[in-house]
């Protein structure tokens, strides 16, 4: 028993104090992993909702990944619904093929629409109007930035197109009055460079008119398969604008005449031309809507273009004779720092045989020639020089261009 006499002996006090220590130790200890735990599951609540995050993630990755991982579409063009199915054309290899549709879709489909097929041909879905083979093709524009001041030497044609062209928009009451139909178009045609196409601008500048613009050979050489349907978004563009002045540059690209060679590329410019005629024929009851058409391969043109009704005025835009050629001069150096010995009516003597273009080339040539020379102002000496180098620069072409005839 004595040897437990010291625990016997040791103060009870003591000892429940030390309990009490203890216990309040605990507490606090308890205490702090609370919190702990209250953090923990704070941290738990973000990391879940951190992992839904990624899991969408990582769902719309899998759903684009499949997607791209898909075959592509093509697009083909509807040219008849049928009872057996419907006939598309592809783009590109022009193959037709006959083809089911649900008869959901069948509703959305009519002919000439654009549609997206897949490998088995298969129609997919159909593809908006809108999509942006206008965009590609045309060029609709407010107002371009040329007026008849930039222009030299063409009063006559500039009258004649003004009074076709212009009139009839601004003043359509006095073709009404005078109980006239208003022209419809001109066809202006002439060499290269003599400012047929900055006549079209002109005009569309001076009129308010929204200025639509086509190059016919994008037309048939970057569009097949697309011209003649092009050529009717074009008039809907210019309906949908009106008033506006359809400008068709180089025209020539989709009514030359018919060749020997029956090519299927010839009779695509074939259905695109008479698009074109339908669309011209059909114009009296379009309004406001003006046509000017410019080519420099008048002899190319199919007749059928020229007949009457649809061009109202053919007008000529030849190279600027003298007078013409020193006004072009003037015009293109306004901005230029010229000598005073430099004598425009000279060189428009001698640069006899110059188009519009030549001159402004000419103009250029004649800053490089005094800039080469350490000069800031243009002599007599320059335009020479400039002339002597344009000259045979376009000697070659015409060469060119002979060899190609
Ligand atoms: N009569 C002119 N007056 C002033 N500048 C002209 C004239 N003709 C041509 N030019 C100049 O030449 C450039 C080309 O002219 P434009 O594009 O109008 O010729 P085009 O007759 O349409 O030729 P193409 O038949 O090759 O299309 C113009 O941007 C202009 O700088
Ligand atoms: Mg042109």
């Amino acid at each position: 028993m004595s040897d437990t006499v010291d625990d016997v002996d040791l103060p009870y006090d003591e000892d429940e104090a030390s309990q009490q220590e203890k216990i309040q130790a605990l507490e606090e200890r308890l205490e702090i992993l609370e919190a702990q735990n209250e953090e923990m599951r704070d941290k738990l609540l973000d990391a879940n909702a951190e992992n839904n995050k990624y899991q969408q993630k990582l769902e719309r990755l899998t759903h684009e990944n499949k997607k791209l991982k898909q075959s592509p579409l093509f697009v083909a063009t509807v040219q008849e619904v049928t009872d057996e199915g419907v006939i598309i054309k592809q783009h590109g290899n022009n193959q037709e093929a006959l083809t089911e549709v649900t008869d959901e879709m069948r509703a959305d489909i009519e002919p000439d629409a654009r549609v997206a097929v897949n490998n088995s041909l298969s129609i997919v879905k159909p593809l908006s109007n809108e999509t942006d083979v206008r965009a590609r093709v045309m060029e609709v524009t407010e107002s371009p930035e040329v007026s008849y001041e930039d222009i030299g030497g063409l009063e006559e044609q500039m009258q004649e197109v003004r009074e076709t062209v212009e009139m009839p928009l601004e003043k359509p009451e006095m073709f009404d009055d005078v109980g006239i139909d208003p022209p419809s178009g001109v066809l202006l045609y002439g060499p290269p460079g003599t400012g047929k196409t900055m006549l079209a601008k002109a005009v569309a500048n001076q009129t308010d008119a929204t200025f639509i613009k086509m190059a016919g050979s994008e037309l048939v050489h970057k569009f097949i398969g697309e011209g003649a349907k092009l050529v009717r978004d074009l008039f809907d563009v210019a309906r949908e604008h009106e008033p506006a002045v359809i400008f068709i540059d180089e025209i020539d690209a989709i009514a030359a005449k018919r060749t020997e060679s029956k090519t299927s590329g010839d009779a695509e410019v074939q259905r695109t031309m008479m698009q074109l005629l339908s669309e011209m024929d059909g114009f009296e009851e379009r309004g406001e809507i003006r046509i000017i058409a410019a080519t420099n391969r008048f002899d190319m043109l199919d007749r059928a273009i020229l007949r009457p009704g649809r061009f109202d005025r053919l007008i000529e835009v030849p190279k600027p004779n003298a007078e013409g050629r020193e006004i072009i001069f003037e015009i293109h150096t306004r901005g230029m720092n010229v000598s005073d010995d430099v004598d425009f009516a000279a060189l428009a003597e001698e640069a006899d045989n110059a188009s519009g273009a030549d001159i402004k080339a000419v103009c250029t040539e004649a800053g490089m020639f005094a800039i080469r020379d350490d000069r800031t102002e243009i002599r007599m000496e320059d335009f020479r020089s400039a002339w002597d180098k344009v000259e045979a620069e376009s000697d070659e072409s015409d060469e060119v261009s002979k060899t190609f005839a």
